[in-house]
């Protein structure tokens, strides 16, 4: 069964204290996760170490940065590579965040290459995609989100694909209250592995697990996960309250 994932965004977020006063408050809960089920903090840069250190020995706990430049290294004052993160143990990276493509221009270009990157490292990305609210009442959100796929994931091998985590976050989502239907979740996963089925197979596209994003909360998170094609969320505001991300990481198939 592929992997499960209770993934945790927590934007920028939390002070030092906060962020480690909450790692402590969550992992002192003993989650046992089975062994198809992940915990991913994604965290802000300076918190990276001490969550690394929280959360070491833990089986399945990870910690993610949540973002990373599209240049391997140099003169880039500011940016931070996937080498430095990985030279630091850090395993995973979210990649294209809808609020990344929208305030720094990030495109499905760039971030063809931050995936690249980041499989060249041994790193795994969490490719995050959706469509804006103008899309979705024109009914056109599968072909757009299509495409994002098409323009960052299709140029990599059936073997690199497969390292891929896919996060769908309808943007109207985010942030809002608002949550996609559990049908319309369903609907877009579906249609994203069946695009990753007639590009790379079936038996890749079953494999790589596909996270909903977008007001996931305690009490929707049962709902949506047990949709066939949902294999966990990407959650921002609710990661940041330890009962309720708690219960998130519980809501798991
Ligand atoms: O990356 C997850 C985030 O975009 C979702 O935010 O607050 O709607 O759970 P939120």
């Amino acid at each position: 069964m592929r992997k499960q994932i209770a993934a945790a965004n927590w934007k920028m977020n939390l002070s030092y204290q906060q962020a480690a006063g909450l790692l402590d408050e969550l992992l002192a809960q003993q989650i046992e996760l089975a062994p198809n089920q992940e915990v991913i903090f994604a965290v802000p840069f300076p918190y990276l170490a001490m969550a690394k250190e929280k959360v070491a020995g833990k089986t399945n706990y990870f910690v993610a940065a949540q973002n990373c430049s599209d240049k391997k290294s140099g003169a880039y004052t500011g940016e931070t590579s996937v080498e430095q993160l990985q030279s630091i143990g850090i395993g995973h990276i979210v990649i294209g965040h809808s609020e990344r493509r929208e305030y720094y221009n990030e495109s499905n270009a760039v971030l063809a290459t931050k995936v690249d990157l980041c499989l060249a490292a041994g790193v795994t990305p969490i490719f995050c995609c959706g469509e804006p609210l103008p899309i979705r009442e024109a009914e056109t959100q599968n072909a757009f989100v299509q495409q994002q796929l098409e323009e960052s994931l299709f140029h990599l091998t059936v073997e690199q694909v497969s390292k891929v985590v896919i996060a769908y976050e309808p943007i109207w989502a985010i942030g809002t209250g608002k949550t996609a239907s559990t049908q319309q979740a369903q609907d877009m996963q579906q249609h994203l592995r069946k695009v990753l089925a007639d590009k790379f197979g079936a038996d890749v596209a079953d494999g790589i697990s596909i996270l909903y994003g977008g007001s996931v909360k305690a009490a929707n998170a049962v709902e949506i996960f047990a949709s066939p094609d949902v294999d966990g969320g990407l959650v921002g505001g609710a990661s940041l309250q330890a009962a309720e991300f708690t219960a998130i990481i519980q809501a798991l198939k």
